[in-house]
Parts: C-alpha cells; structure tokens; sequence
C-alpha cells in the first residue's frame, strides 16, 4: 500500500490525532482553461500555514485532471488531486467509464465514491459503491465514500438507521489495515446544494452514527482513524462550526469550492 500523500508539514488536529480533509467536489463545471485558472488563483489565495492545518483536495471533472496534475506537479503546489467517480473494473468493454487505475496513473489521490448524485441518476446500489470502494484501495487511492439521508428519510426518524445501513455496506468486507485509511463524508442529501446546511449538533450525530459503525465491526482503534467529512452548503461562514465538531475531520465542499476566493476563505476558517 502505497504511503498516504500527508506533506512533511501538515500536522494532525491535536485534539483527534487525525489529518484534517478539505475538498473541492466542482462537480460539472471548470473545463480545463478554466480549472488551470482556478487553482492558480486558489494557490495564491493561500498562504503557506493555510497548509500545515489542513490538507486539501481538489476534485475537477475527468477532462481536467492531467491539465491540473501537470500545473500541481510544475508549480509545486500543496494539493491532492482527487476524482469524482471512477468504475470497478480495472479496464473492458464499459464505454465511457474510467477506471481506478488509470485515476492513480494521474497521481490522484482520493476518489469520491457514492456520491448522492451518482446514486439519484445514474442508479448506484450499495454494492456498486461497495465494488468501487474495493477499486479505489487496490490501485493505492482512498475513498471518500458518501452517506446520506433524504428530507423525508429525516422526517420519518430514519437519518441513524439509513447511515448505519450505507457505511457498513460501503465497508464491512474491508481488512482493518484499509478500513482505518477510509473517508467518510456525511452528506444529508437535503442540504447538498440547497443553501440550508445541516444544523452542526446534527452533522456531530452523523459523524458519531458513521464512526460507531466502525467501532462495532472493527473496534475503538480503527474506529478512532477514520476520518469523516461534513458535506451540503458549506460556506465561509458556517464552515468554522463543522470544524470545531469533534468528529469532523473536514468538510466536502460543492458549489463554494467553484470560486477560489470563497473555498480559501473555508480553508481557512
Ligand atoms: P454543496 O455540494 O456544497 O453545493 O451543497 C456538496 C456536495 O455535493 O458534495
């Protein structure tokens, strides 16, 4: 397994002993000229203690990965390259899909996995997550693999019951080694593009539900590992208050990450 990409400088939060996480899911948007641009100026937004708190991936569309890992690689910049998606199979006949080893050819780092947008349109089951979670580990990447619940999931008290069943799909089948490396990101699929976060007494309770699924299949030590991401209208303003949770370890961020100027203003909240 290859080694995590934690720069030399980049300190764990003293209180969890965990590397913190920020993300950047642009989603469809930035084509490649855009992107280049809008990791120069994220680069210069920052400065350089802005890194040693938290690591930060960026997650562009496919297109403009290889454009990004060249400017990264050129410019020295502090950032892991991400992906969005990728399929379970290494290679075949699945056109237009892209695979878990032609991502870390790349030097991707992190895969999102599950996202609630790839579940609603392009229908993938629990045991399509699972399968491209394994993916994603065998080519030396990590997950950050996506839980939810829906409004009327919430409404019916349902919220505990739909993470547990979510998470222990995604992960039961892993050996401790892979599943302590594992990202979790809680993201209530009511709060994903809305403008209305999640309260973060609510993000701390399914950040507890997810971790303690962990502990009941692998116990307190992996459990204590694992890091878990908040996710669904994040913003410069509430970013702080998921921060201070302490099971939080970062924040998967959408339409915010899409301006350089707003998503450093996160970072460093
Ligand atoms: P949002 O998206 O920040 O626009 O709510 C988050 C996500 O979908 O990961």
């Amino acid at each position: 397994m290859a080694k995590e990409k934690h720069d030399m400088e980049l300190r764990p939060n003293p209180r969890t002993g965990r590397y913190r996480l920020i993300s950047a899911n642009w989603k469809m948007n930035l084509n490649h000229l855009e992107a280049i641009q809008a990791t120069q100026k994220l680069s210069f937004a920052l400065r350089p203690a802005d890194y040693s708190y938290t690591e930060i991936s960026i997650h562009p569309p496919f297109t403009d990965l290889r454009p990004l890992q060249l400017l990264i690689d050129s410019d020295r910049m502090r950032f892991s390259l991400g992906a969005q998606n990728c399929h379970f199979e290494p290679n075949g006949a699945y056109t237009g899909e892209v695979s878990a080893p032609m991502l870390s050819r790349l030097n991707v780092s992190y895969v999102i996995v599950g996202h609630s947008e790839r579940r609603q349109y392009f229908f993938e089951t629990d045991e399509v997550v699972r399968a491209k979670v394994e993916a994603v580990f065998r080519s030396q990447m990590t997950p950050i693999i996506c839980v939810g619940e829906s409004f009327d999931e919430r409404q019916r008290g349902e919220t505990e019951t739909k993470l547990r069943a979510q998470v222990d799909s995604a992960v039961s089948f892993l050996a401790p080694e892979l599943a302590e490396r594992c990202v979790v990101a809680y993201e209530p699929i009511w709060a994903i593009g809305s403008g209305v976060s999640a309260k973060a007494e609510d993000a701390q309770q399914g950040a507890v539900t997810i971790r303690t699924v962990f502990e009941s299949l692998w116990g307190k030590a992996v459990a204590s590992k694992v890091r878990i991401q908040y996710g669904g209208s994040v913003n410069p303003t509430n970013a702080a208050d998921f921060m201070q949770l302490d099971d939080v370890d970062g924040l998967l961020v959408g339409t915010a990450a899409l301006d350089p100027e707003s998503f450093a203003r996160i970072i460093q909240a």
